[in-house]
């Protein structure tokens, strides 16, 4: 009898355990633009590969993550204040499915984003109200760079422009790291810190910037760095035995939302004392990749597409985030 009263107390105690372990997914993709005029017919629209994105849409409504991270180049660009507009807004029509699903949608800018006429004006008057990011971020970098908690993660957008081409500002990253509670840590950026094998304009360009950045990030429990820029999908994993024998983080470049594909799979950057491991690189293939969130467990998938409408997984890497104290 006393047993009968104590199970309802019994499977509250495990539904609030059960519940502090956080159970989410994620997704990240970006680089969609088009391939300048005229485009590929049937595929670019003002800006955009619209056939691709709008199966991407499909994609993130079906699976319903918690949010996505699009690591830049939106749009073409590299126009005039109106035409630039009217691609973000196309870009933005696209996708306010997404939006109106819940979805929380973080877009990061590429170099493509931030080189047309007014294009921080015009960015602002586009991801603004229900569009608008963060408002956290540095100062002349609000609606750029910023960072958002979401579950157990810290989600840390870079901007790469304007005033620190090829770089992040990394005294604003410092602050965020210094004061974060959550063991896991998604840092989002257009250019790669590594050159994974095509653009040769990437955070290498400014080799102690980058080393500086990526210690920080190893420093503060990071394991990953999320970028795009190369039309591709590559996975490398990034250690310095000399340096720094305890750092292990892999960078992915999911670059494959529909721009026009690129190729080169050589590590010929800047690499220092670094020792850069290709795991995974795939070429010829649109996608995305998702993260599942189980506590402190973190599993990245990233889904190629093999037909219209399929995308199947082609790369997968786990880790556990170290809890934090
Ligand atoms: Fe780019």
């Amino acid at each position: 009898m006393r047993l009968l009263k104590l199970l309802p107390i019994l499977a509250l105690s495990a539904a609030s355990l059960f519940a502090q372990a956080q159970h989410y997914t994620f997704m990240v993709t970006g680089d969609d633009r088009s391939s300048g005029m005229p485009g590929r017919a049937g595929y670019d629209e003002n800006g955009v590969n619209k056939t691709i994105m709008k199966e991407i849409v499909s994609e993130i409504l079906r699976l319903k993550p918690k949010f996505l991270l699009f690591n830049g180049d939106l749009v073409a660009g590299y126009t005039t204040e109106e035409v630039f507009r009217s691609q973000l807004v196309g870009w933005l029509d696209i996708m306010k499915p997404v939006y109106a699903a819940g979805v929380h949608v973080y877009p990061a800018r590429g170099n493509h984003d931030a080189y047309s006429k007014n294009a921080e004006k015009v960015w602002n008057e586009v991801f603004r109200g229900p569009y608008a990011l963060p408002q956290n971020g540095p100062d002349h970098e609000k609606n750029f760079t910023f960072a958002a908690h979401e579950e157990n993660a810290l989600i840390l957008g870079l901007d790469q422009w304007d005033t620190h081409e090829h770089s992040i500002n990394q005294r604003w990253l410092n602050e965020q790291l210094a004061k974060n509670k959550l063991p896991i840590i998604l840092t989002l950026g257009h250019e790669m810190a590594f050159m994974a094998g095509h653009h040769t304009d990437c955070l290498d360009n400014n080799e102690y910037a980058r080393d500086t950045f990526i210690n920080s990030l190893a420093d503060a429990g990071a394991r990953v760095y999320l970028a795009g820029h190369d039309h591709f999908y590559d996975h490398m994993e990034i250690t310095d035995p000399k340096n720094h024998p305890n750092l292990n983080i892999h960078q992915f470049v999911v670059g494959t939302a529909g721009a026009p594909f690129y190729e080169g799979s050589q590590y010929t950057g800047h690499n220092g004392s670094w020792q850069l491991n290709q795991v995974k690189h795939i070429e010829q293939s649109y996608g995305y990749m998702i993260g599942e969130v189980d506590g402190l467990n973190v599993k990245l998938t990233f889904y190629g597409r093999t037909a219209p409408n399929v995308y199947e997984a082609m790369d997968t890497f786990s880790y556990t985030a170290a809890a934090k104290k």
